[in-house]
């Protein structure tokens, strides 16, 4: 067998039978591989590669370029996608070649962290990634918010078709990506196939002509509901903003969804507000999102939560294992290698779950992601205090 990069272009006649067969209803029809083939424009800056025996693609993964805030810092990431074996050849080892093959391209590419979405968490936990929040819901009925209804805020909300509101949307995308930990954007390629993703409304809160919010949403019928996704706002001003345009749909939808991130608590946005808040995992098909580090220099630049030293193993990865000296300074976190004793040996999802502030260093040991000395846990704890990431982006 052999591993090739493929282009764009290639992938409809190597990677999308396999892709179809895993993701799709199937057996498909002629018009869903056209489709394919015309979002490949969209898909020019991605990595694509696939394994090849006797002239036949037997499996395929992907990686897009993007960005990621990891606590103040902003990386380059690779967001990996597409990842689909053939039903024969599945178990033979080939997406773990692909994988690390694709890792380590990607790093060299200067991508310092990765995310995906896993079919099943335990096989990607293999190739290093741990588990971050998966998005919550909100479900209420518009008159839960009625206190809203006559509130004077000092902003407004304009309604417009996604097309037409998609610079101001993408503009606050970008500046969340600059303020919020764990956020993540595409690259411009990807981004522009959202501008023309069809059948969204996208609500737009100003205060004195500066975006403060933003929810792309649709309507599935007169009484039915108003199904929004991700509530992206600067802060509670935004947010009531949206709220309040929501709850003008009282005589309109009978109930209101909405995704929020898990440091949102629709119970504390209106006294009489009756809401359902609910995150499903499940697999396949609804999994949180994981990530890792790609490179131990993903350290260096955060914000460290106070100013010490500790030195580390990092073990069992081919990417970022090595003894390091991870010190706070001033606020921000320096890493080097260092010859010092080691006060904890941590694998890459153990070190991964500290920098993205998902697991402290006790649940480090008890998820069996490494061994911390008893001074070491309350040093890392405050080098890294828990902080839990908000992903955004769907790939
Ligand atoms: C999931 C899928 C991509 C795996 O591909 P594959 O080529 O069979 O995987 P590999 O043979 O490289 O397996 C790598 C490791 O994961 C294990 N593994 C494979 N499938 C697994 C599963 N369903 N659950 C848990 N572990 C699994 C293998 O045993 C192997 O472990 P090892 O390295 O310790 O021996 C393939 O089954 C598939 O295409 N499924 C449908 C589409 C899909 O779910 N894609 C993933 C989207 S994120």
């Amino acid at each position: 067998m052999e591993i090739r990069q493929v282009t764009a272009d290639e992938r409809t006649d190597t990677m999308f039978p396999l892709q179809a067969y895993a993701f799709m209803a199937s057996p498909w029809a002629d018009a869903d591989r056209e489709t394919y083939a015309r979002r490949m424009v969209y898909y020019r800056t991605a990595t694509s590669l696939i394994v090849e025996e006797g002239g036949q693609t037997l499996a395929g993964a992907a990686a897009f370029p993007m960005r990621q805030n990891v606590r103040g810092a902003v990386h380059d990431m690779a967001g990996i996608a597409s990842v689909s074996t053939h039903p024969s050849a599945r178990r033979r080892g080939f997406v773990r070649q692909l994988m690390t093959r694709l890792m380590g391209q990607m790093r060299e590419q200067g991508c310092a962290v990765s995310a995906l979405y896993p079919f099943r968490p335990s096989f990607y936990g293999k190739l290093g990634y741990v588990g971050v929040p998966r998005v919550r819901t909100a479900t209420f009925a518009p008159e839960g918010l009625s206190h809203l209804l006559g509130a004077e805020l000092p902003g407004e909300v304009e309604r417009l078709p996604i097309s037409d509101g998609f610079d101001e949307f993408h503009a606050l995308t970008l500046r969340m990506l600059r303020e919020r930990h764990g956020f993540s954007v595409y690259d411009e390629t990807r981004t522009a196939e959202f501008r023309v993703s069809p059948s969204l409304w996208v609500a737009i809160a100003r205060v004195d002509g500066e975006v403060v919010g933003a929810v792309t949403y649709r309507i599935d019928q007169y009484g039915g509901d108003l199904i929004a996704d991700d509530l992206l706002t600067t802060g509670p001003l935004g947010r009531a903003l949206l709220l309040q345009f929501f709850a003008r749909h009282v005589d309109q939808v009978t109930r209101i969804v909405l995704t929020i991130g898990v440091d949102e608590v629709p119970e504390l946005w209106g006294t009489d507000l009756a809401v359902l808040t609910q995150g499903q995992v499940r697999f396949p098909g609804k999994c949180g999102p994981m990530v890792r580090l790609l490179s131990i220099d993903a350290l260096n630049g955060l914000h460290a939560g106070a100013d010490l030293g500790v030195t580390v193993d990092v073990v069992d990865d081919e990417l970022i294992a090595g003894r390091y000296r991870i010190s706070g300074n001033a606020g921000t976190l320096a890493v080097e290698e260092s010859k010092d004793e080691p006060q904890a040996t941590l694998t890459c999802a153990g070190i991964s779950a500290l920098a993205y502030g998902v697991l402290d260093p006790v649940e480090v040991m008890t998820r069996g992601f490494g061994q911390v000395e008893a001074p070491a846990v309350e040093a890392l704890n405050a080098l890294f205090p828990k902080k839990m990431p908000y992903l955004f982006a769907d790939f």
